[in-house]
């Protein structure tokens, strides 16, 4: 197991946002927290990352609880993080956005930055170019480099498909797949039903702090009911989802491959 919470509760102020949060995340995997705006997903991402105090319950990364350790230790300890709104520099290039994220060691550095654009060749192409002159999608793909650039055991994507277009977060997910394969755990924060089902093996759906379903792409596809009574209506992709369904090919080429086992996806330890 990469990352599990244990009833974690997290408060702003004196209101009590996350209401016992059990989630595990084991190597290999892809899980979601799916849910509205406001349900909790980017405070467990930020309690994980030790930016929120956890009040009660418990944070652990491979075996060790790191419940109270500052951010940088966490990070150290190989977790990821790409904020949600990504948070790039957006005056900085290309390269230069990737470079803040390297180590002193100018060997590592480069290792990384390799590393990095091998990833996402556009990024490569793109090296001198303004991260403000980059679409939506390669502004996602020059956050999620920027965190890999540690090579984190686990990465924490907070709503990357936000503000997107369809064939982008299709891109973006294809690389979070990826990602996984080769051997970098993900969890991902997402109310885009698509984006979600199309990469995650499986989700939990979050509502008020709390995430009492859980469940694999496979049975939450049949189940439309749970996702609009905790997406809404506005959110959901039936209408997309229905269509692939009936033509027999769920997701059609955005499904994770249906044979890919964990045992196969747990090359990462
Ligand atoms: N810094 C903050 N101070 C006070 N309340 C906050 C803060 N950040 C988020 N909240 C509240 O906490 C709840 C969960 O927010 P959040 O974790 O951002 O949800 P999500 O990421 O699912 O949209 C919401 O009710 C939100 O208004
Ligand atoms: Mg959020």
């Amino acid at each position: 197991m990469i990352l599990s919470l244990e009833q974690l509760h997290c408060y702003y102020g004196l209101s009590h946002v996350l209401r016992g949060v059990t989630l595990n995340v084991s190597e290999g995997e892809i899980v979601s927290i799916l849910g509205r705006n406001g349900a909790g997903k980017s405070t467990t991402i930020q309690a994980i990352m030790g930016l929120v105090k956890a009040q009660s319950g418990s944070i652990n990364i491979a075996g060790t609880t790191i419940n109270g350790l500052p951010p940088h230790d966490i990070c150290r300890r190989g977790v990821g993080w790409v904020p949600q709104g990504r948070r790039i520099f957006p005056h900085l290039t290309v390269e230069e956005n990737l470079r803040v994220a390297t180590y002193k060691d100018s060997k590592g550095r480069q290792l990384a930055l390799d590393r990095a654009q091998t990833l996402f060749p556009i990024l490569r192409e793109r090296r001198n170019v303004k991260a403000s002159g980059l679409s939506g999608g390669e502004q996602q793909m020059l956050a999620i480099a920027r965190a890999l650039i540690g090579s984190p055991r686990i990465l924490l994507l907070d709503e990357p498909s936000e503000g997107l277009s369809p064939p982008a977060i299709r891109e973006v997910m294809k690389v979070v797949r990826e990602i996984s394969v080769q051997g970098t755990a993900v969890l991902l924060a997402e109310q885009n039903i698509r984006a979600a089902l199309a990469s995650a093996h499986r989700h939990y759906l979050m509502d008020k702090g709390e995430v009492p379903v859980v469940m694999t792409t496979e049975e939450i596809q049949k189940r439309e009911d749970l996702l609009v009574s905790y997406l809404g209506v506005a959110a959901r992709m039936p209408v997309e989802l229905g269509a692939s369904r009936r033509a027999g090919h769920p997701l059609a080429e955005n499904t994770p491959e249906p044979s890919r086992t964990s045992t196969e996806a747990g090359r990462s330890a």
